[in-house]
């Protein structure tokens, strides 16, 4: 891939009346981020908000391209533990300290940590600052970044505490991507391959086909990927912003892989990404024990999953010392149910997932014991 060739961006735009926005995805875009935001960032300040680690790599080429007015930086430690109450109050009180007002803007530049937390400060300070998205992540380009969920985490699980706030504008540099590591490549792929497991199953086919370019950054197969992906969840958001209905659809193989990473706890030795991967076959496969789902499709997903190597998952106890009783337990608090009820998005074929209310306990105990043991 080539670093900084400027490319014309193509541009999505989420369609939410008066608080639509654009996503513009393209190579060599943080040059040009002072031209892309120029519409979308108020008459002050810009704070960008980033961590360590996106800083070292990518802040230079962002300020450079974010000529003229005043630019000031908030760099914290990278990792899931950065999505917490104390380092909420720590970034608002910088913020307060330093007399930020609703002309200024805020930039999210980072993955889905950064991107969540920084939405979440966005959407309180002052009841509501100008915001804008820079995902540095393939998980957060096709995915966190878009739609307006914002969160931190707190003892009691992830995300629980948050809000729907929309960015102004999500600008997706697809160059970004030329520093992240495989294994992270791979756990975004898998929300890549959510939307063709969703409803399309022609994105299916294509990914079966192109998903090694993708994953080894090949700039046109990368924008084709993130572009149908952000275009997918564009959709469903328009028509269901505030997840009453199809939205939780986007959490297809989620209420599995939050188990995980409770099991796993949240150590940040299992990505979101690879939970998402197992949770998604996990999904098929217990769809296929209903009767729902033919074992043709669920082996088609199993052999590309293996294919690209993202059925390993790392850090959690061996299969065996899985205690499914507690991965049972960790699927009963998922934000989709209800007081009594586990509702799960399951399948009926690739392309064809739906929610499921009310899942059956016993069965689902059932599936987790032999899925723990195999
Ligand atoms: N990540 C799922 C959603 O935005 O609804």
């Amino acid at each position: 891939m080539r670093e900084g060739t400027k490319t014309s961006p193509k541009t999505i735009i989420v369609d939410l009346a008066e608080r639509s926005y654009p996503i513009h995805i393209g190579s060599g875009l943080l040059s040009g981020a002072g031209e892309l935001l120029a519409q979308h960032i108020g008459a002050g300040r810009i704070v960008i908000i980033t961590d360590e680690t996106v800083a070292s790599l990518h802040l230079t080429s962002l300020m450079s391209g974010l000529v003229g007015g005043q630019i000031e930086t908030i760099i914290l430690p990278p990792g899931e533990a950065t999505k917490s109450f104390d380092v909420l109050q720590d970034v608002l009180d910088q913020l307060l300290r330093a007399n930020f007002t609703r002309d200024d803007t805020l930039v999210a530049f980072g993955g889905g940590v950064i991107g969540d937390l920084t939405g979440f400060v966005a959407s309180i300070l002052k009841r509501g600052c100008n915001f804008v998205q820079i995902p540095t992540t393939l998980l957060a380009q096709v995915d966190s970044s878009v739609g307006g969920k914002t969160a931190i985490n707190t003892p009691a699980g992830k995300n629980l505490v948050g809000q729907f706030y929309q960015p102004k504008c999500v600008l997706i540099d697809t160059d970004v991507l030329a520093t992240l590591d495989d294994r992270h490549m791979r756990a975004g792929y898998a929300e890549v391959l959510k939307y063709a497991l969703i409803n399309d199953p022609g994105f299916w086919g294509w990914l079966d086909a192109n998903a090694g370019a993708v994953l080894s950054r090949d700039e046109t197969a990368l924008r084709t990927a993130i572009a149908t992906s952000c275009t997918a969840k564009a959709a469903i958001v328009k028509r269901d912003e505030f997840e009453r209905g199809e939205r939780a659809l986007l959490n297809l193989g989620h209420t599995f892989a939050h188990a995980l990473e409770a099991v796993a706890r949240y150590s940040g030795s299992l990505l979101h990404g690879e939970a998402v991967s197992a949770g998604m076959l996990m999904a098929f496969e217990y769809s296929e024990i209903l009767g729902l789902c033919a074992s043709e499709d669920v082996e088609q997903l199993r052999t590309h999953l293996t294919q690209h190597k993202m059925t390993m998952l790392p850090g959690l106890p061996t299969k065996l010392k899985i205690d499914p009783g507690a991965l049972l337990a960790f699927m009963e608090r998922d934000k989709k149910n209800t007081r009594r009820d586990i509702n799960l998005v399951l399948t009926r074929g690739i392309g064809k997932a739906f929610i499921h209310r009310a899942a059956d306990k016993t069965s689902l105990l059932k599936f987790l014991k032999k899925a723990c043991k195999s």
